[in-house]
């Protein structure tokens, strides 16, 4: 059958669809990026999946000479954070609507990380949703392309498999170095803190193999 050159099938109308929506979800990231100072700050440290922003806006306060970034996949959740931040008058925060990935592609080299906070990721606790999980072995490598030499993550999770998953990960990674002695640097119980049991903390440092040419800003 001869097919009319202006054919489009619904597939093809779903993937444009689709290409149109990661394209807007891009464009918001890098106009949040665009936002971010590039001067002035020697240290820039990052939330991924801040949630309601009850530990960073806490931590910015408190650390008034780090700029600090909270993303967060729920925009509905940043609004609520945004209120914290502008209620206590810090101007050393910055909250950004981003899928985790998205956002670290999205980073120019000009910003990279002293810190990086994942606090109760979703634990996505089935077995056949583990491949959803934030910490893998692409997103470590892809994380440290955007931190400082040395930089350090932290890692706190009320899962003691999603834990136990992220140790193994770490350790078999060549970007980062796991360190159980190393000290968490600050706290504040976030609001998923408050709600656990019990929780596993994990500490880790950028190796040398996954040093940025970026070298800081
Ligand atoms: C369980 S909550 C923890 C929130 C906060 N860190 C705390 O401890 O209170 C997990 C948060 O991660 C966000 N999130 C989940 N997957 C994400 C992703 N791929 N990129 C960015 N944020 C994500 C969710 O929207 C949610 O706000």
């Amino acid at each position: 059958m001869k097919v009319p050159y202006a054919y489009a099938s619904p597939l093809d109308r779903v993937s444009q669809e689709h290409r149109r929506v990661i394209r807007a979800r891009r464009e918001t990231v890098e106009t949040g990026l665009d936002r971010l100072p590039r001067h002035g700050w020697r240290d820039y440290d990052l939330e991924i999946g801040c949630g309601h922003g009850h530990f960073l806006a806490a931590y910015a306060a408190a650390h008034p000479q780090r700029y600090c970034v909270g993303i967060d996949i729920a925009g509905g959740r940043l609004e609520r954070a945004r209120k914290k931040s502008s209620r206590a008058a810090l101007d050393n925060v910055s909250w950004i609507h981003s899928e985790a990935l998205l956002f670290l592609e999205c980073l120019p080299g000009a910003i990279t990380f002293s810190r990086v906070f994942i606090l109760f990721p979703d634990p996505w606790p089935k077995r056949r949703h583990h491949k959803h999980r934030l910490v893998q072995p692409r997103f470590l490598e892809l994380l440290s392309s955007v931190c400082r030499p040395e930089a350090t993550l932290y890692f706190r999770s009320d899962d003691g498999n999603y834990t136990q998953q992220a140790r193994n990960s770490l350790i078999a990674s060549a970007f980062w170095d796991i360190r159980p002695a190393e000290a968490w640097p600050w706290e504040r119980a976030s609001v998923f803190q408050e709600r656990a049991a019990r929780y596993e903390s994990l500490v880790a440092r950028k190796t040398p193999t996954g040093f940025s040419g970026a070298g800081g800003a």
